[in-house]
């Protein structure tokens, strides 16, 4: 028995906060999935069996198609998700929670503002946006990556993608905040007010300016949801519960892997210099940064019938956690897993999931990493950590640094 194999699950734990790679190694080195009591789940950690889950047929999002009606209502009291008007009715539904015809119908209203084309046609705004926040901060000689820079990042370009006017950004970042905290484990009665208040106000916000967009259509996200709402192919609430998913999805998750990306490159500085003398290594860095970090590295799943995974049985209903920042560190996948290495190829990682479900936003998310990365290597000719020791978000649902102070110096 490796020591590793010692360890209890602890996800909530300062401990799993400081390093979650030796729990997520110890859960594959056990045979079989691995039953996790506290959330009801059966965990895969492994590359293999991760991946066979997500892509099996059997294999959904929504407990609608194993439970019913009352079954869920009680599970939605036990965990305290009931009683949440608007959350329930545009955070708790959405196209990611959502199996079939229904969910391929609402992705398909959207997939194609999220293509590699259309997604590229924002460069030049989004270089425009980067350069001026550098700008402002370049006088500085130590900031905080995370909450003075990356922090305003994609809820702004997401805001515009939305078709949310610039000045009202900022305010999205703290509705997607504020609504998010309540997906982790900590699901007190004044977390769950804050989640439906902000879920609420958002709410409004977004039937503003669909009113508005309604007489005067853009380019941009919502006209073209307005437009397949006039043709019957989306409902109000699926309207509205999309416009909130697309924000959520792609807000925090890009924050975290903004710093936890800069963190590796300032623990691995042979590759920071590396990708300084070879620009043309960026996107299989970032890359790196998606796999070695995975910003939301736990996603479930439910079978909607008796199914085998990695050899064991498991019957209809059955939970399952599947573990994306444990299978991107599977050595049996990624040869010196634990190292960061600038230009790895290949690199299937699975930080964007597999299948159905295939992260819809990772043209955009991988877009902003480049421009922010190759922006800053450029500026900045050295950069350095200014603190001992930098501490990461607890909880098994996020992954990424509190904050991370650096001192730079620019070129
Ligand atoms: C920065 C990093 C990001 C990561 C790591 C990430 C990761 C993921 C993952 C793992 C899933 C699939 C969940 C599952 O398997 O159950 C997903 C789905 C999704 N993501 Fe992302 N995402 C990111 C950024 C974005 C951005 C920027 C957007 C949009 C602007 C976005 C929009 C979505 C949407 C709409 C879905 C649901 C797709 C569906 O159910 O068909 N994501 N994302």
């Amino acid at each position: 028995m490796s020591p590793s194999t010692d360890l209890s699950f602890t996800p909530l734990s300062d401990d799993f906060a400081k390093d979650p790679y030796r729990y997520y190694a110890a859960l594959r080195d056990r045979e079989g999935l691995t039953w996790f009591e506290e959330f009801d789940v059966w965990l895969a950690a492994r590359y293999d069996d991760v991946s066979e889950i997500v892509l099996h047929d059997s294999m959904v999002r929504s407990m609608d198609q194993i439970a019913d009606a009352d079954e869920i209502a009680a599970q939605k009291r036990a965990q305290n998700w009931n009683d949440m008007p608007h959350h329930s009715r545009f955070v708790q539904f959405s196209l990611l929670d959502s199996d079939g015809p229904v969910h391929d119908r609402l992705r398909k209203q959207v997939f194609r503002l999220f293509t590699p084309v259309m997604v590229g046609r924002l460069r030049d705004g989004i270089q425009a946006y980067v350069d001026g926040l550098f700008d402002r901060l370049a006088e500085r000689t130590e900031i905080d990556f995370t909450g003075d820079l990356a922090a305003h990042v994609p809820g702004h370009i997401i805001g515009r993608v939305l078709g949310v006017p610039d000045e009202d950004c900022p305010k999205l970042r703290v509705w997607s905040e504020n609504i998010v905290q309540y997906f982790d484990i900590d699901r007190s009665d004044a977390r769950k007010a804050l989640a439906e208040q902000n879920t609420t106000e958002f709410y409004h916000y977004l039937l503003e300016l669909k009113a508005a967009r309604a007489v005067d259509p853009r380019d941009d996200l919502l006209s073209l949801m307005i437009e397949a709402e006039r043709t019957g192919q989306m409902s109000h609430d699926e309207f509205i519960s999309t416009a909130m998913l697309i924000l959520m999805a792609g807000h925090g998750s890009t924050i975290d892997v903004l710093g936890s990306g800069l963190h590796a490159l300032l623990m691995f500085p042979g590759e920071m210099q590396r990708l300084r003398d070879d620009p043309g290594l960026m996107k299989t860095a970032v890359q790196e940064m998606f796999r070695f970090e995975a910003p939301l590295p736990f996603f479930h799943r439910y079978c909607t019938e008796n199914v085998e995974i990695g050899g064991q049985s498991f019957e209809r209903g059955t939970k399952f956690g599947v573990l994306y920042g444990a299978a991107n560190r599977d050595p049996a996948q990624f040869p010196g897993a634990d190292r960061f290495d600038a230009g790895r190829t290949p690199n299937r990682h699975i930080a964007f999931g597999r299948g159905a479900h295939f992260c819809l936003g990772n043209h955009l998310a991988r877009l902003d990493m480049d421009i922010i990365f190759t922006t800053l290597l450029k500026r900045f000719r050295s950069i350095e950590l200014a603190e001992p020791e930098v501490r990461y978000k607890r909880g098994l649902s996020v992954r990424g640094p509190q904050a991370l102070r650096i001192r730079w110096q620019a070129s």
